[in-house]
């Protein structure tokens, strides 16, 4: 079948890039809002004999995630790197071993089973937060770090890690691997300080690791954690693929996947609940309303949120989804073709060729969110008003983010606490503005003013 040709990016003019690889590298959102600006199907001259595509339309997308997603794997950098440092696992793996390894750990994800999780962030939360004092400057990115760590080693390992040196090889590590993995690609195998440094933060992250799992053995009670699910998976499987390292390189690739992601999203919709009042008076209206208005009791504030509330808490969710749309955190999602491709309108990717779709670009069409720069949760209120496939913040089809729900459910919690007994500010003088480090986060971090949450009762929006 013929096949139209895809027309070439050029480079955006107002960049002082020499070539599309270090555009790339160096400022993702701009090289892609750029190219989203050229058209939804180009070929990207990266060099060094690579093919590569960007794809910027909603139903060619959902061929290359859902459709057709039997002919598109992770790509092979990515692997190479994520499989020397991590050893096999759920992000890198593709084909049978995936799915195994995706319906071994799904159980571990179910709402049923992340509820009993709750009752930890909200005392995480509180406790995060407790020490904060009324026009004191806090870095809400830095604390939401902080929290998020607190919270995420207590879901996967069962015990808060912060200030412990298990939690400093885990980031040391972590912070390595983002680095390796955004810069050029050199193998593992090449004993560089970065490489020795990695390999050696592996181990002791793995010590640690393989100790818990040791420990879960030994004793007869079953934790809500997701180590000790998977030692209870690994137990009541008779196949022996589950081994002890294969649970230590999963538990460490979710903290890679999951800990910086939900932070950085939760800045994200700090920020934009600081620059549209109305939207937070709503939402603070919605919490009173279901927890409890503290200007009609002696109470600081309602009463702490349980899993039973999370459901009636719908404009909290539409927040943080439009909050997603507007700031995500994963900017672009790549895919490596291994066998070609038919897209819709007579496109053709070859086999080989390296896919780049962004969520980004694709959340900011206006064709598909009209008036796509305003922050605006009731886009959300109806489901078919989202066309399929622009939204992708957690990605979508089978490789969806697996930890979406625990993601949700946290970033709820958190919101919920921190607007029910504080209001934010942004500090003088701070110009906000997104980067791509890896993933996207506030550049500089976010400065906010701590206020007295108002005693009056949110305002209605009529
Ligand atoms: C706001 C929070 C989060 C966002 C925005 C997010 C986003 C994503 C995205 C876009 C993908 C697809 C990546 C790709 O296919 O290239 C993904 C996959 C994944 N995420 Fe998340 N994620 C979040 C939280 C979490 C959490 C809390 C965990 C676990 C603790 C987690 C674990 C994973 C894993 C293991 C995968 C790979 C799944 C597979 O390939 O089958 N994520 N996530």
């Amino acid at each position: 079948m013929s096949s139209l040709t895809i027309p070439t990016a050029t480079l955006p003019s107002n960049q002082s890039y020499s070539s599309h690889a270090q555009a790339l590298r160096n400022d993702l959102i701009s090289y892609v809002e750029g190219l989203a600006q050229q058209g939804d199907y180009l070929k990207i001259p990266l060099g060094f004999g690579l093919k590569a595509y960007f794809v910027n339309d909603a139903e060619a997308v959902q061929e290359i995630l859902l459709k057709q997603a039997k002919k598109v794997e992770k790509p092979g950098n990515v692997k190479r790197v994520a499989k020397g440092v991590f050893g096999e696992n759920l992000f890198t793996s593709d084909g049978e071993l995936w799915q195994q390894l995706r319906s071994t750990l799904q159980p571990a994800f179910q709402a049923k089973r992340l509820n009993a999780q709750v009752e930890m962030m909200v005392d995480t939360t509180e406790s995060a937060i407790a020490s904060w004092k009324i026009g004191q400057v806090v870095d809400l990115s830095a604390a939401m770090m902080d929290l998020t760590l607190g919270i995420t080693t207590q879901a996967l390992f069962g015990q808060d890690l912060r200030h412990t040196p298990a939690a400093d090889s885990l980031l040391s590590f972590l912070d390595l691997f983002s680095e390796l993995i955004s810069s050029f690609p050199i193998p593992l195998w090449i004993p560089t300080p970065k490489h020795l440094a990695i390999k050696h933060h592996f181990r002791v992250m793995n010590s640690y690791f393989r100790t818990w799992v040791a420990e879960r053995k030994r004793s007869s009670q079953d934790g809500d954690d997701v180590l000790s699910m998977l030692v209870q998976a690994q137990q009541a499987d008779a196949s022996g693929r589950l081994s002890d390292q294969q649970i230590c390189n999963e538990v460490s690739n979710l903290f890679a996947a999951g800990y910086e992601v939900v932070a950085h999203t939760l800045a994200f919709s700090c920020y934009l609940l600081t620059q549209y009042p109305d939207v937070e008076a709503r939402l603070r209206e919605e919490l009173d309303r279901v927890l409890g208005d503290p200007s009609k009791t002696a109470a600081r504030s309602g009463r702490p949120i349980t899993a039973a509330d999370l459901p009636q808490l719908s404009y909290l969710e539409r927040v943080i989804k439009e909050s997603m749309r507007l700031l995500p955190v994963t900017t672009v999602l790549s895919r490596q073709v291994i066998e070609e491709i038919q897209l819709p309108g007579g496109y053709t990717l070859p086999k080989g060729s390296l896919v780049l779709i962004s969520p980004w670009t694709l959340q900011r069409r206006s064709d598909y969110f009209p008036d796509p720069l305003q922050f605006n949760p009731d886009r959300f209120q109806n489901p078919d008003n989202i066309p399929k496939f622009a939204y992708l913040p957690f990605s979508a089809g089978p490789r969806v983010c697996i930890g979406n729900l625990l993601a949700m459910m946290q970033m709820k919690v958190n919101l919920a606490i921190l607007l029910q007994q504080y209001r934010f500010s942004i500090a003088p003088n701070y110009q906000f503005k997104p980067i791509y480090r890896f993933n996207t986060r506030p550049q500089g971090g976010l400065p906010v003013v701590i206020e007295e949450r108002s005693r009056q009762g949110a305002t209605t929006i009529n």
